[in-house]
């Protein structure tokens, strides 16, 4: 039969890593964070020395499975460059084939801003995960502060400005004319202010089985 494809989609730390990866675990099927790919490509704009919103669709197409392993793609500065490199659609046209490809080849869930509105708009399932702002940020600051146990005041400063970071993220991502993100029409969404990892679970799981 068909391979089976979930689409994931959401803004940044709202959730969708945790879910996506979870959900494939259950399922048995593989996994793809798909920003891992623009991450690469940013990083490889500054390894390069280069702007990132210079064009980067040189980068984009000579990208190898191997580079979404590397350690160094999840800091402040790729989250810049990752957002800037988005938004030049010879960029994302270079990279829809590789999440096709992967998607096609035994079935996937892929998590990222586009899967289920332009490289699936097929998916058997589209999962829409959103949260607050403030949610959102505390769970990033958490995932980046696990060994740090800061003061109130500088852990409320922090988690402001890790807020701001992510607002503006979001923005560019929503107000991009390419692919912009936002749920498409037949997504399901899943609010993860009040469920922890395992409810949100529960709730896919749940949406999965009474769509396949
Ligand atoms: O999901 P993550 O935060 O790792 O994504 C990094 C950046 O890559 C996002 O801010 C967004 O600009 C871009 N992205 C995208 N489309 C996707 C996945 C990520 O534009 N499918």
């Amino acid at each position: 039969g068909r391979r089976l494809v979930i689409a994931v989609d959401g803004p940044a730390a709202a959730g969708k890593g945790t879910l996506a990866r979870a959900l494939a675990g259950c399922l048995g099927l593989p996994y793809l964070d798909t920003g891992l790919l623009y991450r690469v490509v940013g990083r490889r704009m500054l390894d390069a020395g280069l702007d990132p919103s210079a064009d980067a669709s040189g980068e984009a197409a000579t990208l190898r499975a191997e580079d979404l392993a590397r350690g160094d793609l999840r800091t402040p500065e790729v989250d810049r460059a990752a957002s800037r490199v988005a938004g030049q659609p010879a960029v994302r046209a270079a990279l829809l084939q590789f999440q096709r490809s992967f998607g096609a080849a035994h079935g996937a869930v892929l998590d990222g801003r586009d899967i289920g509105t332009v490289i699936f708009p097929d998916a058997a399932v589209k999962l829409f995960i959103s949260a607050s702002h403030r949610a959102r940020a505390e769970r990033r600051w958490l995932q980046l502060n696990a060994h740090r146990s800061p003061a109130d005041g500088e852990r409320e400063a922090e988690i402001a400005a890790v807020e701001a970071e992510l607002v503006a993220r979001d923005a560019a991502d929503s107000g991009r004319e390419v692919a912009p993100l936002r749920a498409a029409d037949d997504a399901v969404r899943i609010d993860t202010d009040r469920l922890d990892a395992d409810a949100v679970l529960a709730e896919a799981l749940r949406i999965v089985r009474a769509r396949v």
